[in-house]
């Protein structure tokens, strides 16, 4: 039996990151996620869990879409790290807001594996497995639960081989260390009120669980990071 209850869902809260946008917040705030990504194993998550569900060979091409993709720092260091592999990996960068796209798109200039579409994740422009595998990242949370079922359905309808959501664990710990991390190495005021009310807005494994069923989308496995203060739901594969 936990001593604290769960801390409960805030819900209907905006980020800032979701409000109209000077363009000089946004790079600020977009480039202090990709620190924080890197620092705290964000992208690492992600491709963990992806490279498991790929098992790709050497030269094979694979094609994974990215839903939610911001400043397209996870697309990037995906990418990389197919170079340095010899996999042929090719990323479509989703986001719906054409401001932070335009940013990502100077962002990933020398990566042409990358292009990018302005879409909602709600309603891919894609045909059903027309992916290998999709991702999201710090994505999820932004969704209420009305909303959220349909990105699990819409990224288990694109892949063919499965997905992977990264995102913040809620809880008391989480909270603290986030709000300390974005004191300490976010820039800019956005990211500082964004950072923790996005611990706030993550769902629980348990609430995830129910959220992929009311999509129609199993098995899924939920795998814990909390030392990195992620969790990944994993959809597909074996
Ligand atoms: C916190 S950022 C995460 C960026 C990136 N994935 C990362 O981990 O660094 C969340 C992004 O999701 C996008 N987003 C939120 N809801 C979306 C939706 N329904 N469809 C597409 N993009 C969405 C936002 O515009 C924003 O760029």
């Amino acid at each position: 039996m936990p001593l604290l209850p769960e801390l409960p869902r805030v819900q209907d809260a905006v980020e800032l990151l979701d409000a109209p946008l000077s363009s000089s917040d946004l790079e600020e705030s977009l480039g202090d996620i990709s620190r924080l990504n890197r620092y705290f194993g964000g992208s690492w998550v992600t491709r963990s869990h992806l490279v498991r569900l790929l098992r790709t060979r050497r030269g094979e091409p694979v094609t994974v879409l990215d839903v939610g993709s911001g400043g397209a720092d996870i697309p990037v260091r995906l990418v990389c790290w197919a170079r340095r592999r010899g996999v042929s990996l090719r990323v479509i960068a989703v986001d719906r807001n054409c401001q932070i796209l335009e940013v990502a798109r100077r962002r990933a200039a020398a990566y042409p594996e990358i292009c990018f579409v302005q879409a909602d994740g709600l309603q891919l422009p894609v045909r059903a497995g027309g992916v290998d595998a999709a991702i999201s990242s710090l994505t999820l949370h932004h969704l209420e639960p009305d909303a959220a079922p349909t990105l699990l359905a819409e990224m288990a309808r694109v892949s063919r081989r499965g997905f992977v959501v990264n995102d913040l664990i809620r809880g008391r710990v989480a909270y603290a260390l986030v709000w300390l991390a974005t004191r300490l190495f976010a820039w800019n005021r956005m990211s500082r009120h964004d950072g923790p009310l996005s611990v706030l807005r993550a769902y629980t494994s348990r609430e995830i669980v129910a959220l992929a069923e009311r999509a129609g989308v199993s098995p899924i496995r939920i795998r814990r990071h909390p030392l990195l203060l992620r969790l990944a739901v994993v959809g597909g594969g074996r």
